[in-house]
């Protein structure tokens, strides 16, 4: 763990606190991120910094360091962890003061990391979601990542209390959006790639990935075409494919949504031929994608 707090990295798991008077665990201010260490590299940390401190400017949390700084703090980080396959979260707050709403009395935000090795092997199988009964959050606070996540853990309690892996949200409008932890998209009759527009969601990392990787599937004839608009419900239970997307999900195929059995009820061409590209993306992409880690 880093902690700004401390100024440093531990490895002594005793040593991993955040102080009660910070304003991130009393009053939700704060924001975080998470990337993907894959062979000993971080998988799309840029992309993962950029939005990190766009979601600070929102939460008008002024960094206490700048970009560079951050990053090779994170790299630092996860080198001191020795961890080769897992994942890299990091929080951005504004900081322990006192116990107020407002954050005037937090003289100094603060940078917290923590290296998730991985436990378990991936699961790639088909799943169910269904439907979220609970609200999604505004525009505003969906386009953020910030710590506010009880809508996104009651969302996966209510899946998970059905028998499903996700509950996928609908927009005010009544569009498809997202998932608790990911991204959706779809294979139309027409053999496009659909996704929903990113305006009132979280921008996935992984999504936008797929997107550029999915070209490949279009020179290939394997896809017509790549479309980013709004998606109506109708219109997603009656795809060919539907898939999850996400850093933690990767690309997973979606066999049924409610009571709809999506396509033929198994994995589709496309969305195992997408999970192929980001695997290998993730393995050997380029290097504006992979960022080595020195380790010692
Ligand atoms: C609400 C939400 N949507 C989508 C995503 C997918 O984003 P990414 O691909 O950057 O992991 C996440 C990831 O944490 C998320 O929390």
């Amino acid at each position: 763990m880093y902690s700004s707090v401390f100024g440093g990295i531990t490895t002594d798991q005793s040593a991993m606190v955040i102080p009660m008077d910070d304003h991130m665990v009393h009053r939700g201010h704060g924001v975080f991120d998470t990337a993907a260490i894959v062979d000993g590299c971080l998988y799309e940390l840029e992309q993962h910094l950029d939005r990190f401190l766009g979601s600070a400017k929102q939460a008008k949390i002024n960094p206490p360091f700048d970009k560079q700084t951050i990053k090779t703090i994170l790299v630092q980080t996860v080198s001191a962890s020795s961890c080769r396959n897992g994942s890299l979260r990091y929080w951005l707050s504004s900081g322990p003061g006192d116990f107020q709403l407002s954050p005037t009395g937090c003289h100094q935000s603060t940078l917290y990391a923590i290296v998730i090795q991985d436990q378990s092997p991936p699961n790639y199988s088909g799943i169910k979601v269904i439907t979220s009964s609970i609200p999604i959050k505004p525009p505003q606070f969906a386009i953020m990542k910030s710590v506010n996540y009880l809508p996104n853990v009651l969302s996966k309690m209510e899946a998970e209390e059905n028998g499903a892996y996700a509950a996928i949200w609908l927009d005010q409008q009544g569009f498809v959006a997202e998932g608790p932890s990911m991204n959706v998209a779809f294979v139309t009759h027409e053999n496009e790639l659909l996704m929903p527009r990113f305006e009132k969601i979280l921008s996935g990392c992984t999504a936008k990935r797929v997107l550029e990787l999915a070209g490949n599937l279009v020179k290939e004839e394997k896809v017509r075409g790549i479309k980013v608009r709004d998606v109506t419900v109708e219109e997603g239970k009656r795809a060919q494919e539907m898939m999850l997307i996400g850093s933690g999900v990767l690309v997973r195929p979606v066999l049924q949504w409610d009571n709809q059995v999506i396509g033929k009820g198994k994995a589709g061409v496309v969305t195992v031929s997408l999970r192929k590209l980001i695997l290998e993306d993730m393995k050997s992409g380029p290097s504006t994608i992979r960022t080595a880690v020195p380790y010692v």
